[in-house]
């Protein structure tokens, strides 16, 4: 890991509790019949599950991730336990603080953030509280509803003034780009599209964005164990990519200088590359 990030509150996990993962948590998670631990979600009515059957790694997910504080004890084991969850909430405070720094060290001002696929926009808000320089935001979902929980996230830290909405397909990024973009977010959505959509919106982006300008985006490895599970319980599936390949598909755009960051449980890294100056 390097320089920046040393201080960050991540979670961790155990011995004891990787070896309880590896030889039952997880077997059982992956290998008992999807009914039946549907049926089990249903009963304890989880809001977890509920949220990834009506929008499989949909942004109400995310949220219940985010804040890892559930009513149901299903919710609490999945959650509060899981790696998926624990690895997504050391995957935005580390996301965070490299945009922070990003914002910091842009020569713009102010800098100009677009938020690809933002979702509740916790991440960018962080980010934006954080950095000194006032940054400003534009955050770009497919969901409404995103949309809204968003505006007011931003309204309780203050930040309705430096952000803006716009709700379309990131796969047609072009339509809804209109001024500079000094850095491009890009996190929790490469593992939901297909290698050639991610280097075609990657070349869009390149084209409005100024020498030095920087895209942040993540790896998902398969080192939680659970795809199994989420592929047949929450159908949700997730394509998993090391840092080098999507690094490969960044290079392809015309980006370079990667820089990359672990969380501690090796599920995400956090990678920064240049549109070369
Ligand atoms: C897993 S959530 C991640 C949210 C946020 N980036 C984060 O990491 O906290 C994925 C988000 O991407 C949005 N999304 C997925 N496909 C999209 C697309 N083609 N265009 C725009 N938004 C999309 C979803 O609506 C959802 O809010």
């Amino acid at each position: 890991m390097q320089a920046g990030s040393e201080d960050i509150a991540f979670e961790r996990v155990g011995p004891v509790a990787r070896i309880l993962r590896t030889v039952l948590v997880n077997p059982f998670a992956n290998y008992a019949p999807a009914g039946m631990i549907r049926w089990l979600l249903r009963a304890t009515r989880s809001e977890v599950a509920a949220a990834n059957w009506a929008d499989p790694g949909g942004w109400r997910s995310m949220v219940i991730s985010y804040e890892g504080r559930c009513r149901q004890w299903a919710d609490k084991v999945l959650v509060g336990w899981g790696a998926v969850p624990m690895a997504l909430r050391n995957r935005r405070r580390l996301a965070a603080r490299v945009l922070a720094g990003l914002i910091d060290a842009c020569s713009h001002s102010p800098p100009e953030v677009l938020c690809v696929g933002a979702g509740p926009g916790m991440i960018i808000f962080d980010a934006l509280s954080q950095a000194r320089s006032p940054a400003r935001a534009t955050l770009v979902d497919l969901s409404y509803d995103a949309h809204d929980y968003a505006r007011q996230r931003a309204r309780q830290h203050g930040l309705d003034d430096r952000v803006r909405f716009v709700t379309g397909d990131v796969r047609q990024i072009a339509k809804h780009l209109d001024g500079r973009v000094d850095i491009v977010k890009m996190i929790g959505i490469c593992e939901y599209l297909p290698d050639e959509q991610i280097v075609s919106m990657a070349q869009t982006l390149a084209t409005v964005m100024p020498p030095g300008g920087t895209v942040v985006f993540n790896s998902l490895s398969g080192r939680h164990g659970t795809d199994r599970f989420f592929r047949r319980v929450f159908g949700l599936h997730m394509i998993h990519r090391p840092v080098e390949a999507l690094s490969e598909l960044m290079r392809q755009a015309g980006f370079g200088e990667f820089q990359s960051r672990g969380e501690p449980l090796g599920v995400y890294h956090v990678v920064t590359a240049r549109k070369p100056s």
